[in-house]
């Protein structure tokens, strides 16, 4: 079974949401006093709702503060072991899969509410991975980071300002090209989190296209592996068929005929195309 950091990764959403908060109000950071309250703020919020887990939140802020250069998460020496004892030797280092499975649902919840008001995105995405998952009769291993990487796949958006995210689809070159950033934000969140590699991998490649027209890396099919090709997958049918203050939902049978053209186009991978067709129809 897959060890997963919980510590690791509260500490990098909560470095994310102050780094963001310090971004959105102009100014470069925070200090003393007002960067302990503000991530202790932060981390009660993500861990309070997770019973049990209450001692997360002193132990992030408690970090935060100690160390209020490693709000920027770019830091290699961010999270640093013996830092991490130092400041809270008594908190273990790994959590069960089924606590990072509920924080995780937490993290969607946040991610969500920074694009938009009732925005369910990442809880869904998270849901449908599931339901993959369990059509692909995956073990249960496998399962739960596929539904991590669902719920996380666009955590670099809490980066991006919310005014930004919520915009109405006209967007400038320039706007395009800082939303695009947060496949990449993403990357650099989780891909410190110890026993998120595969997740942060899945994760960050979510906007890559079989063809090479994706983004960040501009990676072709045989570089992506079946779990990246299908969240991709997962991701399109799900902005397709949920609502946006600026779009109506499309159908199921709408989607699905827009995943087929992208894969006519050598886009996306058909076959997974009609996997998700397939899971989705009897729960459409
Ligand atoms: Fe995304
Ligand atoms: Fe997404």
């Amino acid at each position: 079974m897959t060890a997963f950091d919980l510590k690791d990764l509260i500490l990098m959403v909560s470095c994310a949401c102050v780094r963001a908060d310090a971004r959105e109000k102009g100014t470069t950071g925070y200090a003393g006093a007002e960067i302990e309250k503000r991530a202790f703020l932060i981390a009660s919020r993500l861990a309070l709702p997770t019973c049990g887990l209450q001692p997360l939140a002193v132990y992030v802020g408690r970090f935060l503060a100690a160390y209020p250069d490693g709000v920027g998460f770019e830091h290699e020496n961010a999270i640093n072991e013996d830092s991490l004892n130092r400041i809270c030797p008594e908190k273990e280092d790994t959590f069960r899969p089924q606590e990072v499975e509920h924080i995780a649902s937490v993290f969607a919840r946040l991610i969500d509410y920074r694009i938009g008001e009732n925005v369910h995105h990442s809880e869904r995405i998270a849901a449908r991975c599931g339901a993959m998952a369990r059509y692909y009769h995956w073990d249960p291993d496998h399962g739960e980071q596929f539904v991590l990487a669902g719920a996380l796949h666009d955590v670099g958006k809490i980066l991006i300002s919310h005014a930004l995210m919520d915009k109405p689809r006209s967007l400038s070159s320039n706007e395009y090209s800082i939303i695009k950033k947060h496949a990449y934000y993403s990357s650099a969140i989780l891909r410190p989190v110890r026993g998120f590699d595969t997740v942060a991998a899945w994760a960050y490649r979510h906007h890559e296209k079989i063809d090479g027209s994706g983004y960040p890396y501009g990676l072709t099919g045989d570089q992506l592996s079946l779990e990246e090709r299908l969240l991709a997958c997962v991701d399109i049918y799900e902005a397709l068929t949920e609502s946006r203050s600026y779009k109506d939902p499309l159908s199921h049978e709408e989607a699905v005929s827009i995943l087929r053209q992208l894969a006519q186009e050598g886009r996306i991978d058909g076959k997974l195309a009609e996997d998700v067709d397939r899971c989705f129809a009897v729960q459409e």
